[in-house]
Order: C-alpha cells, then sequence, then structure tokens
C-alpha cells in the first residue's frame, strides 16, 4: 500500500490518510469583514480528500491581521461563513483545522483598526515591505506590548478558539513559525523585553506556552496543534541560538498531549526533524519543499506521522489521487497565490477533469476556431474499449476538416473533437469485447473523431496491440491518412517491404494522395466511408509490426503538449515537415 494512503492518529481523530493539506494564505476573504469567501467553500470541498485540511493563517482578533484580503475568526459574519466551509468538507468526510495567526509587527496601520500601530514583544521594526491596499509600504515600528496587556491577547486566542470550535472545525493551530507574534516572543532578535515573558529562554516561550494552555482549555489538547519552522528567516525574525530554543520548547511542549507538532522545513542546515523527533511525545506533521517521492519516503521511513505539502496542494485538489497514481501534478502558479477572485483558486484541474480536455473545432474555415475544450467522459458502448489517450497524432486532416476543405466528405456536427490516430492504454471494456484487457497498450483509429480528447471510446475493432519496443508517440505517429497513403502505394506497388516511408512527410506523394484529393477523387457514395474502408486492426497490426521490426521508419518530426497542438497544427498546414508531429499526453 502507498505509505500516504495509511491512516494515522492526530489527537482524537483517525486522519484516512497521511497527506495533509498546507495552512497557506490567499487572500480571497473580503477585505473590510474578513468574512471568508464563498469561493473558500469551493476551495476547502475540492481539498477534503486530505487526510487533514490546516487552514490559512486566520486572525484571532482585528489587531492580528497582517495581509489584505485574510479572514478572521472574531466576528459573528466570519464564524458563519466558516461554518459553510467546514460543513462542505465535513459532507465529503475531511477533518479540517483553523489555523490561528497574529501576525504582530507584520502589519500595517492601514490595515488595523483606526490605524493602530501594530503590536509585538519589543519595539523593533521588521526589513522589508508590507503588502497593503494601496501596495508595498514598508514595516512601521510597532509599539510594545505592556505586560498588563499580554494575558488579553492570551485571551483572544482563547476565544478565536471558542469561536473556531463554534464553526465546526475539528481542532486549531497556532501559527508559531514564519517571524509572527509567537515567533516574535520566542526570538531573541525581536524579544528585548525584560518582564517574565523576554530575556531567558524560558520566559521568551512564556507566550506561546500561555497561547497554548489558553487553546488547549478552550478545545482539550487532542484538538490543538502547534507550527513552527526553526531559522526560516522569514519576515526578518532571528534567533541567537535556534539549536536550543527550538529543542527547549519542543521538550515543553511534548507534555501537553497536545494533536500534534507541526514542523515545517527550512533552508536550514540543521535537520530539525531529525533534532526535534525524538523530543516530542506525539503525533509529528513534517512538510515544507516535498514532492512526490519525498513524501513517500518520508512516511515510509516512519519519521513524521503525517506529510504536509503546502503549494502541490493548492495546485492540485486531488493531489492524494495524482500522487498514488503516479500522475503528473498541475504546477503552482505564484502570480494567482494572493490574487483576488476565482483564477488560481479553485480552477486547477482535478485529473478527471484534465483528462476529458480536447482539442475541438468550433467552426469551420476560421483561424481560431481551434479550442482546449473540456468534454463529458465517454461512456463505453459495448463493442467498444476507453482509452486513455497517451499519444495522438497530427493529421493533415484535422486542419483541412477545421478549414472547411472536406466540409462535404465529413459532415461533423460541431463542435467536433479533433484527432484521428492515438496510441495509450485501454482503461475500460464494453461488454463485448473479448481482444482486449485492462491495461493493454493499444494503438489505432478512431474511425471518426477524437483522439484529441485524453479519454476516448474507441470500437474494439479499430485497434491493435502496440509492439512492446514502440514508444507511444511512434505507435501515434503510424497515420491514418499516410496510413491510407501508403496502403494506396502498397496496393499499387508503388511502395515495398524494406523501404523507408516518412510518414505525413517530406515524400510529397504521400501527401498529396491524403486530403485535398479526396473530395474531388473519392467516388460519389462512398464519399464520408472511404476513410473507414481503408483501416482495419489487421493492416494496423501488420504496419505496426513492420515498425517494429525496422522493415517501415517512422520519423517523428515533434513531440508537442496538448496546450501547444493547436500551433502544431497550423505548423502542419503549411510545413508537412519530414516527419510526422504527435500530440504527448503525459
Ligand atoms: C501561498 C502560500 C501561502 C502560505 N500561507 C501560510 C499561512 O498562512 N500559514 C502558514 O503557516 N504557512 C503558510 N505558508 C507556508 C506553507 O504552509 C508551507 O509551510 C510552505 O509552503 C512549504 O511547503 P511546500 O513546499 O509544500 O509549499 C504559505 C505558503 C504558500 C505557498
Amino acid at each position: 500500500m502507498n505509505p500516504l494512503h495509511e491512516t494515522t492518529r492526530i489527537g482524537r481523530y483517525t486522519l484516512r490518510n497521511r497527506l495533509v493539506m498546507a495552512p497557506m494564505t490567499r487572500s480571497r476573504a473580503d477585505e473590510t469583514s474578513g468574512v471568508p469567501s464563498e469561493l473558500a467553500v469551493q476551495y476547502y470541498a475540492q481539498r477534503a480528500e486530505a487526510g487533514l485540511i490546516l487552514t490559512e493563517g486566520t486572525f484571532p482578533a482585528p489587531m492580528g491581521k497582517g495581509y489584505v484580503r485574510t479572514p478572521g475568526i472574531h466576528s459573528v459574519e466570519q464564524i458563519a461563513a466558516w461554518k459553510r466551509i467546514t460543513d462542505a468538507v465535513h459532507a465529503k468526510g475531511g477533518l479540517i483545522f483553523l489555523q490561528l495567526m497574529h501576525t504582530g509587527r507584520i502589519s500595517h496601520p492601514s490595515l488595523l483598526p483606526d490605524n493602530a500601530t501594530p503590536v509585538a514583544p519589543s519595539a523593533i521594526a521588521a526589513e522589508g515591505k508590507v503588502f497593503t491596499a494601496s501596495g508595498p509600504q514598508d514595516f512601521v515600528v510597532p509599539r510594545a506590548l505592556e505586560t498588563a496587556e499580554i494575558p488579553g491577547i492570551v485571551e483572544e486566542y482563547r476565544t478565536a478558539t471558542h469561536h473556531a470550535l463554534e464553526a465546526g472545525f475539528d481542532g486549531v493551530e497556532l501559527h508559531a513559525a514564519s517571524g509572527y507574534l509567537p515567533e516574535q516572543f520566542l526570538s531573541s532578535g525581536t524579544n528585548q523585553r525584560t518582564d517574565r515573558y523576554g530575556g531567558s529562554l524560558e520566559n521568551r516561550a512564556r507566550f506561546i506556552l500561555d497561547v497554548l494552555a489558553a487553546m488547549v482549555g478552550e478545545a482539550g489538547s487532542d484538538r490543538v496543534g502547534i507550527k513552527i519552522a526553526p531559522e526560516m528567516g522569514f519576515n526578518s525574525v532571528s534567533d541567537a541560538a535556534p539549536q536550543e530554543t527550538y529543542p527547549y520548547l519542543v521538550q515543553r511542549l511534548s507534555g501537553l498531549k497536545l494533536a500534534y507538532l507541526h514542523v515545517a522545513r527550512t533552508k536550514s542546515a540543521l535537520d530539525y526533524r531529525a533534532l526535534l523527533r525524538p523530543l516530542f511525545d506525539g503525533p509529528f506533521l513534517h512538510g515544507g519543499g516535498l514532492d512526490r517521492q519525498s513524501g513517500e519516503s518520508l512516511i515510509a521511513d516512519g519519521r513524521p506521522d503525517a506529510a504536509v505539502f503546502g503549494s502541490l496542494y493548492l495546485a492540485n485538489p486531488d493531489l492524494l489521487q495524482r500522487l498514488s497514481t503516479s500522475a503528473p501534478l498541475n504546477s503552482p502558479d505564484r502570480d494567482t497565490f494572493y490574487s483576488a477572485g476565482a483564477n488560481g483558486y479553485i480552477d486547477y484541474p482535478t485529473l478527471d477533469e484534465a483528462n476529458n480536455r480536447a482539442l475541438r473545432i468550433h467552426a469551420y474555415g476560421a483561424a481560431d476556431v481551434v479550442s482546449t475544450d473540456q468534454i463529458d467522459a465517454p461512456s463505453v458502448a459495448s463493442d467498444e474499449v476507453l482509452v486513455r489517450v497517451h499519444a495522438a497524432g497530427i493529421n493533415g486532416f484535422d486542419w483541412k476538416i477545421r478549414d472547411g476543405i472536406l466540409q462535404d466528405v465529413f459532415p461533423l456536427r460541431l463542435p467536433a473533437t479533433l484527432g484521428i490516430e492515438l496510441a495509450g492504454e485501454v482503461i475500460g471494456i464494453g461488454s463485448g469485447v473479448t481482444q482486449f484487457a485492462i491495461g493493454d497498450r493499444v494503438m489505432g483509429t478512431l474511425g471518426g473523431l477524437g483522439a484529441y480528447a485524453n479519454r476516448v471510446a474507441v470500437a474494439a475493432d479499430k485497434l491493435t496491440r502496440v509492439p512492446a519496443n514502440l514508444s507511444d508517440t511512434d505507435a501515434a505517429a503510424i497515420p491514418v491518412a499516410a496510413l491510407t497513403a501508403w496502403q494506396a502505394l502498397f496496393d499499387a506497388g508503388e511502395l515495398k517491404r524494406g523501404q523507408t516511408a516518412l510518414i505525413h512527410g517530406a515524400d510529397g506523394r504521400i501527401v498529396s494522395t491524403a486530403a485535398p484529393e479526396i473530395a474531388t477523387q473519392t467516388p460519389p457514395g462512398k464519399r464520408g466511408v472511404w476513410f473507414q474502408m481503408r483501416v482495419d486492426a489487421q493492416r494496423l497490426a501488420e504496419l505496426a509490426e513492420d515498425v517494429a521490426r525496422g522493415d517501415l521508419q517512422v520519423t517523428v518530426s515533434e513531440i508537442v503538449e496538448l496546450s501547444e497542438a493547436a500551433a502544431a497544427i497550423e505548423r502542419n498546414k503549411t510545413g508537412h515537415g519530414p516527419g510526422k508531429a504527435v500530440i504527448k499526453f503525459r
């Protein structure tokens, strides 16, 4: 079993898998009210298959806000909006903890009530800029909290925990990393206090421990976690001796029976996971820069109990499925990390959605009629198999159809999916099909259109097995149009076994045998079936064997991604280069 799929225990909960979605600020909440948007309901629900979701950093009280369009958990409206989110996640069987984030000095008067000055342990400004509604601004010198004010801040965390539970959260996480208020107290560079919250290590850790005690008092220790990221350096926080500070803190945390300790990896040369793991008696979450392999091996090694994924989770709502099936991953788009709106937030496709993307034509004869659309997953008829297409050949037919040249030969209902040749893998079988099994590598023709959809239902008798030594792209490059041309040449005795045929290419005769003439040379009454008459699985199998043996040579001129397919079709229209262009799907 993939180790990420195993269950694990976090506090009072059993996680159904060991994948945790990292807390990530996404700046989609209402700027004035701090109410999470309706989009957030969808965003979190899309990712509910995670063993545990940690929400974006959320301010416990208005003075904790540090970024535009971040959400809070202090007002009735905020609690109600969060409730819709937790309901949506629970409806899908997920678990969700709210991350409490008080940014302390990493804020700006324009983000705070009555233009208040941000608060911090000491009056030391952070270096760098803060992003405000009116653009980046210098950090201001914060106001050092009076000792007597600190219980009030701790109380805000307690109230926020209460509100989080009211909003249906399964627990709460204290954000004690990234240079925000708790880490400002912990770190010697930002804490120069001389009261019981500053000076000694014990005193600098006191704020975090007080806050945790308040949160635990409200939720119980088994619903409270904490995130730390030693030596992250983010927001110009620094500590003179982090290798002493963090072991001390973790030892103090260890006795608290918390739901978990969450350690985010930083660029530090010191392996804090190795240092801290033995010191904490309880579930351990670890993340930061994980990919498929490191996530799995981390869990397999038994070092953390769960692996935390941030940016990859943001970009892959179905990350668990993708990781466990070795599927390709969407790349995170940094430009939309913190932008407003749905773009880059709820529109990352799942594998299923991506699989159903198809290159289609919408009208005849115009330049911009080719587009990549979403299409419904096909169902399989009794004589068909469902093929996950790995590669499809770009065919001269495509643009001729697109440009209307074959309009009267190929009467298409538009929009239509382009593409004719394919190579891929059988992922579904109609009840009447006996010659193929799930997982078989197949190549063939659609006898119709649709190869550029990533999953297509194809008549089984239009497919043949791909010889073991043929790649998907080579298999897809044995093209129908040229195949029919070959057949014509074979039939006419012009092309002999052992000769090299440049598929769809340099040899003008082959190309000229293909499309325009079909419209004029196909006998009346045979139009539209000419193509199908010529292609059958047996002929394809023979050709594939010829290619596999080296008797015929496949020349692939270029391999392009689906997103580049329209342009490649355009190139093929004019160029007819020295080989076949193939679209690759993975
Ligand atoms: C867009 C974005 C926003 C983030 N916001 C937060 C946050 O609100 N709270 C937090 O603890 N960490 C935040 N992080 C850090 C992540 O939780 C995580 O530690 C980091 O991204 C490293 O993991 P990754 O390499 O898997 O992305 C954020 C990261 C990203 C990419």
